[in-house]
């Protein structure tokens, strides 16, 4: 019965990390799948993560099920991160949160609940987005459309991307990135923000906000502005959380689904939808990384660490994004790749073609995105100059 199944190419970004681990050029550089690096090239385990985990270890008395919505420590806990502190949507009992596997995982079940509980509408993403989108919102079965978002120079679209919202069809999903846009590092400010807002409320579209990178753009609260702002002016928003960036918990899968209703009956209604959905993907989710996140948020002290050790991954990156910029001036290339400070988060959109990514993967061992994603994390001092030099080399063709 399995004659006829052919095989497909694996997914683009997690094939990068089976291609870098095989490549033995010593040079070899890796700015491809979204994980923060350290100077040295690692993705050390935070040690406020360390520290909950010896905790856990000594306190923690079951593995027994933990419940489709997770722990109610973790939620709240999430939910004070995302919407802030003392939210009237938290007091006025408007927000349900749901303990998923990764932000993938809180994807899934809003694009699951979607197609369940708002059927025939369709989902408008930018483009572009992180490919994985589609392959969610496509496996769920609903209908996807895109919107722009990059000029064909390399800049954010943002006049593209507010003509094509103001002709969505009223009552569908719009998909936003809360703040570091993958894969392109281009983000809204504040005023274009209001202007989502407007255009959302004009056309009565719902909102699927994406906030995976919660604190490396400009900070913890800085990034959610945008979520926030629409949380509070709009009656019903749907967000998806990540804990794998800024509490480096990658392969714990630990994220979260929100969703914010109108009131706390009607949020009790679609929180029920919710429930049933987890179940039939997963059942429960996995406690562990959740367990850690919450010891995290629930200690005065074990809270501090953290909120450093962001600031910390943040600072570098924001640096290694200046590093970069310099480190291109001798090749008199300091300007073309000027806006690469502008961009946040750990992905840059650096304008390389599919073809110059290639050379610079076959020639150079630089691995990236074939779009010419590239994730800035990877870089470190010690390989600033070769990869300058290399985007030089290919820059010439
Ligand atoms: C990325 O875009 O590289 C990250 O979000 C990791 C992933 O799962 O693709």
């Amino acid at each position: 019965m399995f004659e006829h199944i052919e095989r497909v190419p694996g997914d683009a970004i997690l094939g990068l990390i089976e291609a870098f681990k095989k490549d033995t050029n010593p040079r070899k550089v890796d700015l491809g799948v979204g994980v923060y690096r350290d100077a040295h090239g690692n993705t050390p385990v935070l040690k406020s993560v360390k520290a909950a985990e010896e905790r856990l270890l000594e306190q923690e008395e079951t593995k027994s099920y933990i419940g489709s919505h997770g722990d109610p420590a973790y939620g709240n806990a999430i939910l004070s991160l995302v919407l802030g502190e003392g939210s009237p949507l938290l007091t006025d009992k408007r927000a349900s949160a749901t303990q998923s596997p990764g932000g993938t995982g809180a994807l899934r079940l809003a694009a699951d609940f979607i197609r369940t509980n708002l059927p025939g509408k369709a989902i408008w993403m930018s483009n572009p987005t992180w490919p994985n989108h589609h392959g969610i919102f496509d496996a769920a079965g609903i209908e996807r459309h895109s919107y722009p978002y990059v000029s064909a120079s390399n800049t954010l679209d943002f006049d593209g991307m507010m003509d094509s919202l103001g002709r969505i069809p009223e009552g569908d999903i719009v998909l936003l990135h809360a703040c570091c846009h993958n894969p392109s590092g281009f983000d809204l400010d504040k005023q274009q923000w209001q202007q989502v807002l407007n255009v959302v409320k004009q056309r009565n579209l719902m909102p699927l906000i994406d906030f995976a990178y919660q604190g490396f753009g400009d900070g913890l609260d800085e990034d959610a502005y945008g979520v926030r702002l629409l949380a509070e002016q709009l009656d019903e928003v749907i967000i998806t959380s990540s804990c794998s960036k800024n509490f480096g918990l990658y392969r714990e899968r630990t994220g979260c689904l929100i969703l914010v209703a109108k009131n706390e009956e009607q949020m009790n209604n679609v929180r029920s939808q919710v429930a049933i959905v987890a179940r039939e993907n997963y059942s429960n989710p996995p406690s562990h990384g959740a367990a850690v996140v919450s010891t995290i948020l629930g200690d005065e002290a074990l809270r501090g660490m953290w909120l450093e050790e962001v600031d910390d991954m943040r600072g570098r990156i924001n640096q290694l994004r200046s590093g970069f910029v310099d480190a291109m001036a001798p090749h008199g290339l300091a300007e073309k790749f000027d806006f690469i400070k502008q961009q946040r988060g750990m992905f840059s959109y650096t304008g390389l073609s599919r073809d110059q990514v290639e050379r610079l993967r076959n020639d150079y061992s630089i691995y990236m995105v074939s779009s010419g994603r590239a994730n800035v994390a990877g870089l470190s001092s010690d390989v600033l100059e070769y990869v300058a030099q290399a985007i030089a080399d290919v820059s010439d063709t």
